[in-house]
């Protein structure tokens, strides 16, 4: 995923350009560059390999480039190394064309053959470069018809797209083009700006417009006008954005990593709170009726990264709880399995950004199939929540970490109520269960509270651990579901090789691994299940494990284990909440202790807009 942002104005467009590739970072941030016209038309073009500082530092925080009209980029990397050469803004021959592009042309290399045939030269290895070349070939086959050069170009590639267009031909003008990958264009007094999020324009507006699949915008000071892909105008609304502003911010704490953790509580509490109200569960807002969940005899969840890992908790709370079959599927696997959907299938969406590729190329696959899908999604107005037939919002507000926390546990207690709700509809559980598991519900912020704020005996064993090269996290049932975030985010932010696994599977095989002081966490909370995790923890500590139990309190673990990092007690169907809280901050501070970006790890962005 990369970040693009755009500004026309009557301000210096390279400070406001900077500002916004900022607040965009956490999208990808292996290279960055900006492209500012200035008055006498040329078009000015800065890129560096590295992070934004680097860029802010050549152009002397943007005072070295003149002009009230620019593009800006920062980068994750797909067609070629992290590299200045290989950095946005892209070009075409003499700055004709200059293009800043999120997304991926799937058959770039087709067309550069063809365009080197027809005398195009090329000087990087990105498909973007493919892009300004291929629309500075169509402007200039059909004399110079800015909109028609780019409604050819959408004709002509195939991939995902959101890309900003300058041409040296059109002064004070910038055009927009998105097919997969997000965009937005914000409106303000006398200048206009262009973003992949919200963040990156909030300081100057909060009057957006959401560009939608294969539309094209003409951008100038003040002014967007709107085109379908036959060029006829269209009319937009104007959308204002009531995301508060410093969520953005750090306030205080080192890292935005820090800041989300501590943030869980809130977010937990007011996803709750969005939901139940008079000690029930609404799902007025989600638009789904007792009906449809009457009607479905399966459900699929499906998520990448950390959102799966919340699918896979919620297969246990879901099949316990409201007695429904659930299947979970990494999204990249889902839509290549041609997974058996029938009309009583409900295809469930976990996303925190809303635009993760993957899984909204699983949302499309779902609804070829004609099925319910339901997306549980952080962001307002996100590619996935638009496209989903039925949409739960997780309150976390803004998550600038690239490593999910507060969006991961806001997603887990919105599945809780997904299920108890489900349980309830479908006469599983009557109305003294359903008043219980409510309750226990609105108790877990609480408990989160308590672990995130009890952080000295964590941090303790992160300056211990911090070191290791092997840790293995091991657990039965939801505690199985825990270990695999647990072990994805120490993998995230520290770089520590850690690996998921389920208790009783260790020993056929892996087990192989265990060597003098291989550290094996132990996830206790299921009570019916711990004896036989401890059992299998024993097994690895005779083969010179040490081991660290993330343990409810009292459930009787620290006899047998070298560590214990004790929870409060909660039923246990609920207990990912809580257990995942100590993985998160040992995480964060084995991070710090290696000197690693801790909110920007290498190699990763926060959501990955291709495939
Ligand atoms: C990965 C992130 O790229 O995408 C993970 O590193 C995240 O942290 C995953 O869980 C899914 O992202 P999203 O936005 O769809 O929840």
């Amino acid at each position: 995923m990369c970040g693009i942002v755009g500004y026309v104005g009557g301000k210096q467009a390279s400070k406001i350009l900077l500002e916004g590739l900022s607040k965009l970072e956490y999208r990808g941030y292996d290279s960055a560059g900006i492209a500012v016209r200035n008055d006498d038309g040329n078009i000015n073009i800065v890129r560096t390999k590295g992070k934004l500082k680097n860029l802010i530092e050549k152009t002397n925080n943007g005072e070295d480039l003149e002009g009230s009209c620019g593009i800006g980029h920062t980068r994750w990397a797909t067609h070629g190394e992290p590299s200045e050469k290989n950095a946005h803004p892209h070009y075409s021959e003499k700055d004709s064309v200059v293009v800043v592009h999120n997304g991926i042309i799937e058959n770039y290399a087709e067309i550069k053959e063809k365009l080197i045939e027809k005398g195009y030269k090329f000087y990087s290895q990105t498909d973007t470069e493919v892009v300004a070349n291929l629309i500075d070939y169509y402007y200039k086959e059909i004399e110079n018809d800015p909109l028609d050069a780019i409604k050819k170009f959408m004709l002509r590639v195939r991939g995902s797209y959101a890309i900003a267009v300058m041409y040296k031909d059109c002064p004070n003008e910038i055009y927009a083009v998105r097919k997969d990958s997000p965009m937005i264009i914000g409106i303000a007094d006398g200048e206009t700006f262009i973003a992949s999020d919200v963040p990156a324009m909030l300081k100057y507006t909060r009057d957006v417009y959401y560009i939608d699949n294969m539309e094209l915008a003409k951008i100038t000071a003040g002014k967007a006008e709107f085109f379908n892909s036959d060029e006829e105008v269209i009319e937009k609304e104007l959308v204002h954005i009531t995301m508060d502003e410093t969520a953005a911010e750090k306030n205080g704490f080192e890292h935005f990593m820090m800041k989300e953790i501590h943030e869980q509580p809130e977010a937990i509490k007011k996803t709750i709170n969005s939901i139940v109200e008079d000690g029930k569960i609404n799902l007025e807002k989600v638009g789904i009726d007792a009906e449809k969940i009457k009607n479905y005899n399966q459900i699929f969840i499906v998520g990448c990264g950390s959102a799966y890992h919340v699918g896979v908790t919620l297969k246990y709370v879901f099949e316990s709880i409201a007695k429904i079959p659930v299947q979970v599927d990494f999204a990249s696997e889902f839509r290549y399995r041609s997974p058996l959907l029938t009309e009583k299938t409900l295809v469930i969406l976990i996303s925190q950004s809303g635009e993760t590729a993957d899984t909204l190329a699983a949302l499309k696959e779902a609804k070829k199939h004609n099925v319910d899908t339901l997306s549980i999604v952080n962001v307002v107005g996100s590619s996935i929540a638009r496209a989903s037939e039925y949409v739960l919002y997780t309150l976390a507000g803004p998550e600038i970490a690239v490593a999910t926390t507060k969006a991961y546990s806001a997603q887990l207690v919105a599945g809780y109520l997904l299920a108890v709700q489900f349980a309830k509809e479908r006469d599983v559980i009557d109305d003294k269960e359903y008043k219980n598991l409510i309750e226990e519900i609105n108790a877990i912020p609480e408990k989160v509270d308590e672990v995130v704020n009890t952080q000295e005996d964590i941090k303790h064993l992160a300056s211990m651990f911090s070191n290791v090269d092997d840790v293995f996290m091991i657990g039965r049932g939801i505690d199985y579901a825990i270990s695999l975030e647990g072990s994805l985010k120490m993998k995230e932010v520290s770089y520590v090789h850690t690996e998921a696994y389920a208790a009783g599977e260790l020993k056929h095989g892996t087990i192989s691994l265990i060597e003098d002081g291989t550290l094996v966490i132990g996830l206790l909370t299921q009570k019916s299940l711990i004896e036989k995790t401890l059992s299998n923890m024993q097994e690895t500590k005779s083969r010179g494990a040490r081991l660290l139990a993330v343990a409810t309190n009292g459930i009787g673990a620290a006899k047998s284990c070298d560590y214990v990092i004790n929870i409060p007690k909660i039923n246990p169907y609920f207990s990912a909440s809580v257990a995942v809280i100590p993985l998160q901050i040992m995480s964060y501070y084995m991070s710090v202790l290696r000197g690693l970006d801790v909110d920007k790890p290498r190699n990763l962005a926060k959501s990955v807009t291709v495939e």
